[in-house]
């Protein structure tokens, strides 16, 4: 299985402190944020590895992260030019995915207590065409949040005014190679962007959406409260 590291995108929520330095560069707990994806990965034994990441900072990633080595996993760079949306930024990673290959995309701003190593095992034998994580949130309002219907997803909706569950979709997603076929056939969002939303709902649509939820911690790590948070956690003073 390949996997993909998202830290593209312009991390508007947590300027000025990304004027300076891209977002997934910040410190959190002891480390840069970037690292825990990549510690994340290697955990899961994904040891072929895919980095989007913008031109503010590419720098920066390649002096920290080098080839991979203090991981044992390989690393490639991908630029993403401009801010287009999370599947626009997967869609990058096509030609780095073999012919029936699977993959692990991680958020690069998403930050978790749970190993993936089993889920991934599994993922990699069955034959399910893609899979989401489900974390219970206070304000769901801010995430993508499924429809939950006789114990499938029916379809999800990307910041909804009126939440249909308590549940967030989280930013970790299991995928079969059909994905990138399903993001050449997207249209951008109101917003502009290709939706990684619009993405798992055509997985939906076909009935081919697992889920699991998470047990341990999760948290974006996009504004400075959940920064904050996040750093929390990681350092081994979290509550909640
Ligand atoms: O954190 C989970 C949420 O992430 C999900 O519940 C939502 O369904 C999903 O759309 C996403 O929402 P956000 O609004 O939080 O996404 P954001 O724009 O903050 O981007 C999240 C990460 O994706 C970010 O760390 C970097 C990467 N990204 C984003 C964009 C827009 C890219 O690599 N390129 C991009 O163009």
């Amino acid at each position: 299985m390949k996997g993909i590291i998202l830290a593209g995108g312009t991390g508007s929520r947590l300027r000025p402190m990304t004027s300076i330095v891209n977002k997934h560069l910040l410190p959190v707990g002891n480390y840069p944020m970037i690292h825990y994806a990549l510690d994340k990965m290697a955990d899961a034994g994904i040891d072929d590895i895919l980095l989007v990441i913008g031109k503010h900072s590419a720098g920066l990633y390649v002096d920290y992260i080098g080839s991979g080595a203090s991981w044992s996993v390989h690393v490639t760079y991908k630029i993403q030019e401009e801010a287009g949306g999370i599947a626009q930024a997967l869609g990058l990673a096509e030609s780095f995915v073999g012919p029936g290959e699977k993959l692990l995309v991680l958020l690069g701003d998403n930050l978790f207590e749970d190993s993936l190593k089993t889920v991934v095992n599994e993922f990699e034998t069955s034959d399910k065409g893609a899979e989401v994580f489900l974390k219970k949130v206070a304000d769901p309002r801010r995430y993508g949040v499924p429809v939950l219907e006789n114990g499938l997803i029916s379809s999800i909706q990307e910041k909804p005014e009126q939440p249909p569950s308590e549940y967030a979709v989280t930013g970790m997603y299991l995928y079969d190679s059909d994905v990138f076929e399903i993001i050449r056939s997207l249209k951008p969002s109101a917003r502009g962007e290709l939706e990684i939303t619009d993405v798992n709902n055509v997985y939906a649509g076909q009935g081919r959406l697992g889920y699991r939820l998470l047990t341990g911690w999760w948290t974006d790590a996009g504004t400075q409260l959940s920064l904050l948070d996040a750093g929390l956690w990681l350092s081994g003073n979290g509550n909640a």
